[in-house]
């Protein structure tokens, strides 16, 4: 077996395990990107699904492309690379100077070169492609070929099987037991077009969502809340939709008198449509939401010291030992590699894995903090041990959003780990927006800025050995 031919092999044999894992479908996507694109030698690939309604192309996975490239603007499937809509397999040889490619300015700037697109197929029809990006001249041989081929095959399984189809029965189940008609979904592509955000704190919350990569969809639907005879006389559009979450958000932070107006508006949304699921987040959400990367009205509010005791010294290690000894007993016989995200968790990893009775590694990653408009999460410090084929408990201080443990949870899983468990300290399930699931947890906590043990307000108050609640001033 030629080298070529026994790297294209393993990378079908992990993107086949990738499929038939039972994740989301844009962190599926995303690890068959990593290996599709791992196993050309490429620097980045996307996995593009066709929207027949409109002909554009949406990402629903990449790998290895900056975030200028990724949302460049919409993708016309006509216009670029056209071929491919015929079933054909398309190579452009220098991206900056090719007809075909509709954003060549971008691709100079960030010195793509060479760019291959593959159709997924479903049948005769064409309903998405395979990029692979390369920044050096490269052609394309036979093999390279039939593994695109195949690994198209791979993402028309995914694709039928995963969210997006679900999204779509979802619909077509709630449009037959609605009381009235829904006015249709537009999906696919939104995202990519420029949004004209009605409230500028919609656009801090559609940076934050694109800073942990989830994907956004701005107002895609109406639900009809109240009819009156043949027309509908009361209309909902929730301000976000995000796919991935299956979640509808709608941002209430303007004047406050409204916020029972719309209570009022998702309490019957959730009647009439039981299926959909909604998340209110009120000012003070927001608010508070924000203030943990240093921005919004409580960004740089002012606190008094620790108002108040939440757990103590006694309280914590009985719970820490008491979770130490449930990890013990339900890997039994087996070692697992424990992981912390830096730096919150360090109090609490240290004294874990010190009543844990089987045998452990640890390891940490760090990730960059949200900093405002245009940035996205960055790994910024990576493991430093393989957990392919290992038990791997990922460990948290605290879980709020869910945002950092849904991203960092979608880099384990690419490395493949036999695997892959959750142990959080503190669970603040009322700011939870990404729905990720916790295997162990230590205390549920309410909505209260929350310090010591490890856990910060602007980089103090760590080394308290209880947690605290802030006084606000
Ligand atoms: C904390 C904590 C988690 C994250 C959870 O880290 O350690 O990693 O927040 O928040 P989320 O569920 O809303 O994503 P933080 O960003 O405060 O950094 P630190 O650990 O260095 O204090």
């Amino acid at each position: 077996m030629t080298t070529s031919k026994g790297r294209y092999y393993s990378g079908l044999q992990q993107a086949t395990a990738i499929a038939n894992d039972s994740l989301s479908l844009r962190r599926t996507c995303n690890a068959i990107a990593k290996v599709i694109a791992k196993s050309m030698g490429m620097t980045g690939c996307r996995v593009l699904l066709l929207n027949p309604k409109n002909d554009f192309l949406t990402t629903i996975g990449s790998f290895g492309l900056s975030d200028l490239y990724l949302r460049k603007g919409p993708l016309a499937a006509t216009k670029s690379l056209p071929e491919v809509l015929e079933g054909q397999i398309a190579i452009v040889s220098h991206a900056p100077s090719d007809e075909r490619v509709q954003h060549p300015q971008i691709a100079e700037s960030q010195h793509v070169v060479t760019i291959i697109a593959s159709p997924i197929m479903r049948g005769q029809d064409v309903i998405g492609q395979v990029r692979v990006y390369s920044r050096q001249e490269r052609s394309l041989s036979d093999l390279d070929e039939e593994f695109l081929r195949t690994i198209g095959h791979v993402c028309s399984v995914v694709l039928e099987r995963a969210e997006l189809s679900q999204f779509k029965e979802r619909v077509k189940r709630t449009c037959a037991t609605a009381p009235k008609q829904i006015l249709p979904t537009e999906m696919p592509a939104a995202s990519l077009k420029p949004v004209e955000f009605a409230h500028e704190s919609e656009a801090e919350f559609a940076n934050l969502l694109d800073f942990y990569q989830i994907e956004w969809l701005y107002e895609p639907r109406s639900f009809p809340l109240a009819w009156n005879g043949e027309g509908v006389s009361q209309m909902f559009t929730p301000d976000f939709y995000l796919p991935e979450l299956d979640m509808y958000v709608e941002l209430t932070t303007m004047k406050q008198d409204l916020i029972t107006s719309k209570n009022r508006k998702v309490r019957k949304l959730r009647e009439l449509y039981p299926d959909i699921n909604v998340r209110l987040v009120t000012r003070k959400d927001f608010a508070r939401l924000l203030a943990k990367y240093g921005y919004g009205p409580l960004g740089d509010a002012k606190v008094e010291g620790v108002g108040r005791i939440l757990y103590s010294q006694t309280q914590i290690k009985r719970r820490v030992r008491s979770l130490a000894r449930r990890v013990s007993k339900d890997y039994a016989g087996q070692r697992i590699v424990m992981i912390g995200v830096l730096k919150g968790v360090m109090c609490f990893l240290s004294d874990l894995m010190q009543h844990i009775s089987i045998p452990v590694k640890v390891d940490y990653m760090d990730i960059s903090h949200y900093g405002g408009h245009g940035d996205i999460v960055k790994i910024t410090r990576d493991l430093d041990c393989s957990i392919t084929d290992e038990h791997v408990l990922m460990v948290e201080d605290i879980v709020d959003t869910g945002m950092t443990l849904n991203y960092v949870l979608a880099h384990l899983a690419s490395h493949r780990p036999a695997s892959l468990h959750v142990c959080s300290l503190l669970d603040r399930k009322e700011r939870r927006l990404a729905n990720v699931q916790l295997d162990y947890v230590g205390f549920e906590i309410p909505d209260e800025f929350v310090v010591g043990y490890g856990l910060d307000y602007q980089g103090e108050y760590r080394n308290l050995p209880f947690i605290g609640v802030l006084r606000q001033e």
